[in-house]
């Protein structure tokens, strides 16, 4: 069984990231995506409701799991049984930080492979730190998020101001 690992911090889900698993998910037989439950890089969200945002959106993808995991990837590969990772590029800009980790997880475990898709070209420019940035100020992030978590993300900025 081809069993793809797409690993994020997805704090929050956009819909880059959401390009990304659908077409995964097409050419594996089961895309697990792995949410880094982040020590040391304080997220915005909570690994709950990153969890639960990304369950909401995959609701009924039959071949898609959602998973946590903490420590290394590697390690988290080997107990689902997984050597594969999915990861999507966007511009150059990406390139140098995807390389070097993929060249790092080769070196921890060689049988490991990581797989690049190119982002879908609407999605080029998203990444979850300018929908984090937008949300802050009440921007517009319609078409940037799944609309059913559009409201849940202002809300956490309003909760934030207290
Ligand atoms: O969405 P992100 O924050 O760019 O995702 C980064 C992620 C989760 C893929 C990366 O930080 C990761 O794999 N972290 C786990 C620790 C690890 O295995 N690092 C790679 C070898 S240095």
């Amino acid at each position: 069984m081809r069993i793809f690992v797409y690993p994020g911090s997805f704090d929050p889900v956009t819909n880059g990231h959401l390009d990304i698993i659908e077409r995964a998910a097409k050419i594996c037989d089961k895309l697990i995506v792995a949410v880094l439950i982040n020590r040391n890089k304080s997220p915005v969200f909570t690994v709950e409701e990153r969890v639960s945002f990304l369950k909401e959106v995959l609701d009924g993808k039959p071949n898609i799991e959602i998973a946590t995991f903490s420590g290394l990837l590697v390690d988290f590969m080997k107990k689902k049984g997984a050597n594969t990772i999915i990861k999507g590029l966007r511009a150059v800009s990406d390139f140098e930080y995807e390389f070097q980790m993929a060249l790092l997880n080769k070196n921890l475990d060689e049988n490991i492979e990581t797989l690049f898709m190119m982002t879908g070209i609407n999605y080029s420019y998203l990444s979850s730190s300018a929908v984090r940035e937008l949300a802050s100020h009440r921007g517009n992030i319609r078409d940037l998020v799944p609309d059913i978590i559009i409201e849940r993300i202002y809300k956490k900025y309003e909760e934030n101001r207290g």
